[in-house]
């Protein structure tokens, strides 16, 4: 039995324990997944988590692959640290390199899950897996029902560097150990690859003619191996992988590379459960394996290949479901705005149209206002009017009457001042008659310009009379007043 490395042992079914973070209800969480590879696995790994995702809004998934680079996860890791990614998903390359780089993550309180192979630590971290022994066992009692006669097995392995690998080796090697009709002529390591495998059976195939079994501890090396198989004409020598995947093991076997797949099943769904239970502070289960599936091989590869179309169109139907949700999601987010854009915009509108209505009616009353003034204003101009037409009238009477009473006065003086200037001539006048006379016609005189004044007046008033301007003698004038 191989034990690489300080795994944890033995593994306890599906323990719940409640867990010692705090909770963050109500937070958006990130969760950073580190996977070491993106093959079939992986990615159906990956598609489960993000359609568990739809369940939960409030959770991003931001999923790397470390593509077989153990520096390349390390890096993955360092940023998941270093964005403060809420809790870490991981599938180790290996067992030991992301060691520190968890340690690290757990001390600045970010939990790590670790999916499918170990950390080769000692280190608490959740952890979820395919019981690989079982299924080490299970490939075993399948090999073992193919014949009667003795099995002379190459196995290739994964690297042993992985707790996959190394729990797959046992199971197998331990239950062979159990059977002295079985023999293992060698265990490689093909390191999860194809192109090595081949090369591995081709010289194999040199020193262990004999052998009747490959076990490759994937499909996809198991291809690898048929390859090298059917290149020497062993089509005697059954090959049994693990995966079962259509696009792999399954069509190894319709196609006649592969004689058997043992199914390893996904889970990314419980996986994601798991992360959020942690999240939300809520009990989960420490340990969590999963059991692995029965073999695949000619006898039912059909119904899988049927069964996994069907699964495959309702997995489509699914994504394009879901892809429409978004949709609908960003339209409905785009309506919202709008929505609440035209909101504003209506709202505005009333204050404008208000404003505008107010502005209106205020205009309007002080017209009314002005209106009502300015008609008080046309009664007082009208009363004005009529007073002054009165007013005009009654000069009018006066200046006639006046007029009439000059005309009246005016011909008995003219009719006196003609004896008075006649007598004030006489010469026989004694000197004080003179003067006297003199005064009399002066006063006549007098008299008789205020009248012709009253009358020019008259004249003047009905715009009969202009200016006459003419020269005088002044002191004459003075001393005639005086
Ligand atoms: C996928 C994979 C599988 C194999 C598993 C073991 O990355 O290589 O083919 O079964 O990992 O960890």
């Amino acid at each position: 039995m191989i034990t690489p490395f300080a795994a944890r042992e033995p593994y306890i079914e599906a323990e719940a324990l409640a867990c010692a973070c705090s909770s963050h209800s109500g937070k958006n969480y990130r969760i950073g997944v580190a996977q070491c590879s993106d093959d079939y696995w992986r990615e159906r790994t990956n598609d489960e988590l993000r359609f568990e995702l739809l369940n939960h809004p409030d959770v991003t998934l931001d999923i790397r692959s470390a593509d077989n680079s153990n520096q390349k996860q390390i890096e993955d890791i360092e940023y998941f640290i270093d964005n403060d990614y809420d809790l870490i998903i991981l599938s180790p390359n290996e067992s030991r390199p992301a060691v520190e780089v968890v340690k690290k993550a757990i001390d600045k309180g970010i939990p790590v899950v670790t999916l499918d192979r170990r950390l080769a630590s000692d280190d608490f971290t959740p952890h979820m897996e395919v019981d690989n022994y079982l299924l080490g066992e299970g490939v075993f009692r399948y090999a073992r029902s193919l014949s009667k006669g003795n099995l002379n097995v190459i196995e290739i392995t994964g690297p042993l560097t992985t707790s996959p690998a190394v729990l797959r080796h046992n199971g197998f090697t331990e239950a062979a150990a159990k059977d002295p009709t079985v023999k293992i002529l060698a265990s490689e390591d093909g390191k999860w690859d194809n192109g090595r495998t081949s090369q591995l059976i081709d010289s194999l195939l040199n020193i262990y003619p004999d052998v009747n079994v490959v076990y490759a501890h994937t499909d996809h090396m198991g291809i690898g191996a048929s390859r090298a198989l059917k290149a020497r004409g062993r089509d005697d020598v059954a090959v049994i992988g693990i995966d079962g995947f259509p696009e792999v093991g399954i069509k190894g076997i319709s196609e006649g590379n592969l004689t058997a797949s043992f199914l390893y099943p996904t889970e990314g769904a419980r996986l994601l459960k798991i992360a959020i239970a942690i999240l939300n502070g809520e009990p989960y289960d420490r340990i969590t394996k999963v059991a692995p599936l029965s073999a695949v091989d000619s006898s039912n590869a059909d119904i899988m290949i049927a069964q996994e179309k069907h699964l495959t169109q309702e997995t489509d139907k699914i994504k394009l479901l879901n892809s429409k949700v978004d949709e609908y999601l960003d339209l409905y987010t785009t309506q919202k705005m709008l929505l609440i854009s035209a909101g504003i915009i209506l709202f505005l509108m009333a204050g404008g149209l208000f404003l505008l209505f107010r502005g209106i009616h205020l205009n309007r009353k002080h017209r009314d206002e002005l209106l009502a003034k300015n008609s008080q204003l046309e009664e007082e101009k009208e009363k004005q009017r009529s007073l002054y037409e009165q007013l005009s009238e009654a000069t009018k009477s006066k200046l006639i009457f006046f007029t009439n009473v000059s005309h009246d006065l005016r011909t008995p003086l003219t009719l006196i001042s003609g004896p008075v200037d006649k007598v004030a001539q006489d010469p026989s006048l004694s000197e004080e008659n003179r003067r006297l006379m003199t005064l009399t016609r002066k006063n006549v005189n007098i008299l008789r310009r205020l009248i012709d004044q009253i009358l020019d007046f008259r004249k003047f008033e009905s715009g009969k009379v202009g200016l006459h301007l003419a020269e005088a003698n002044f002191p004459h004038l003075l001393r005639e007043w005086s």
